[in-house]
């Protein structure tokens, strides 16, 4: 018999693992599911990057090992996307790093900065690889819950101090899966701090800094003064261009970090398909004229989906970034009793907050992924299973 490693059995389970299987037995019995579960938007991804991958594959050289080094003209196109974003400077070849998804950098990381037993503080509700990756490199995360009343901010100096001090590592994500909220810069300038001064190694995931609205504009970390010491930024063409499943994404940071995550890479991958870094330098240099339809199409979507569920009895706020809700539940009723029901119910998939850990209970999250038609009936059909909820229907079943 093979016995698992303690690791493996501590890591927690993972948020979309049932929800598949689920909704292939619906969809055989021939239910028209409405799936808002995972952050995986319907629109195709941009002919230029289709077209370089084409002709990429044509040509063998793209078809050898990318190693860590990768190719050239993706490193450069990001480094020139940083500079245009955000005006600031990042050198392509000792200070940009492709990665196989932002997911993979930010789940090897704790490798680089962790020994056993050493802290990292990830925020809860919060993406699954901070915990993941915590774990798998032996580190013990520590869970900083982010509270409607904290704006959903990971705020370290509530975090003991005994935490901070054997802390080497803290993820932090605006615009945030899966509250939406948003980092006012006085903020980031705090977490700075306090990174500064434990040595805390801050991992800033900034996977949707595209996705915004109403004028607002997400800033990079490295706009906080200090922060080039302290900070890795990650970044992910899955969201900006519909491009998840192509794995690519990068992270940015002064040498000797990105090299400590290089050198962890060395020994897990090697790399992103070269033909796909291509096509995602062809992206890049494109991005503000690739970007702006799918970020109208997104808050199209967010308008439709919020005016639905607050007619469909739900209470929540309009979000200025990433391309989710976060959907407030009347006291007492259980996430995932919720979700449940919802989809048996209703066919709609939604992810219950308790999937994200217990502090993200009392909540749902529902992705953008569907045209504002579906969104508005999908959040009706989410009334009816919560008027049926209140008529007892969860006590009934259970
Ligand atoms: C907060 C956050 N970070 C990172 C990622 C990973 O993106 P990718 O690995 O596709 O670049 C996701 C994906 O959902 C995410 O929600």
């Amino acid at each position: 018999m093979i016995e698992f490693s303690q690791r493996l059995r501590t890591l927690p389970g993972y948020p979309l693992a049932e929800i598949p299987t689920l909704k292939r037995r619906l969809l055989e019995a021939g239910v028209d599911v409405i799936d808002l579960g995972a952050g995986d938007n319907d629109t195709p991804p941009p002919d230029i990057a289709v077209q370089t991958m084409n002709a990429a594959l044509q040509d063998p050289a793209y078809s050898k090992y990318g190693f860590q080094q990768g190719l050239p003209a993706f490193r450069q196109a990001a480094s020139r996307w940083v500079e245009r974003r955000f005006g600031l400077r990042f050198d392509p070849v000792t200070e940009t790093l492709p990665l196989i998804g932002s997911k993979e950098g930010l789940s090897h990381l704790p490798f680089a900065v962790v020994n056993p037993g050493d802290a990292t503080i990830v925020p809860e509700p919060g993406y699954q690889a901070y915990i993941g990756g915590s774990i798998l490199a032996g580190a013990e995360p520590y869970i900083a819950p982010l509270r409607p009343e904290n704006a959903f901010l990971l705020e370290l100096d509530q975090v003991p101090e005994a935490v901070l001090r054997r802390a080497k590592l803290a993820f932090v994500n605006y615009p945030n899966n899966p509250t939406a909220a948003i980092a006012p810069l006085e903020y980031l300038e705090r977490t700075v701090t306090i990174c500064r001064r434990h040595g805390i190694l801050l991992a800033y995931d900034n996977a949707y800094c595209d996705l915004t609205f109403d004028g607002y504009r997400a800033p990079s970390i490295f706009e906080i003064p200090g922060a080039r010491d302290v900070a890795l930024e990650f970044f992910s063409l899955s969201k900006s261009f519909s491009m998840t499943g192509w794995r690519i994404g990068f992270a940015v940071g002064r040498p000797e970090l990105v090299g400590a995550l290089t050198r962890v890479k060395s020994y897990t991958d090697t790399g992103p398909f070269l033909a796909v870094q291509q096509a995602g330098a062809a992206a890049l240099d494109q991005a503000e004229a690739l970007v702006a339809p799918i970020r109208a199409e997104l808050k199209r979507r967010r308008d439709a989906a919020v005016a639905a569920l607050r007619e469909a009895g739900f209470s929540l706020e309009a979000p200025k970034a990433a391309m989710y809700l976060w959907v407030a539940l009347p006291a007492g009723i259980p996430s995932a009793a919720f979700a449940t029901h919802a989809l048996e119910e209703t066919g709609v998939v939604v992810l219950p907050g308790s999937a994200f850990g217990p502090a993200g209970e009392g909540f749902f999250r529902i992705a953008l992924t569907v045209g504002a038609d579906r969104l508005r009936a999908a959040s009706a059909r989410l009334g009816q299973a919560l008027q049926s909820v209140h008529r007892g229907a969860l006590a009934s079943a259970s």
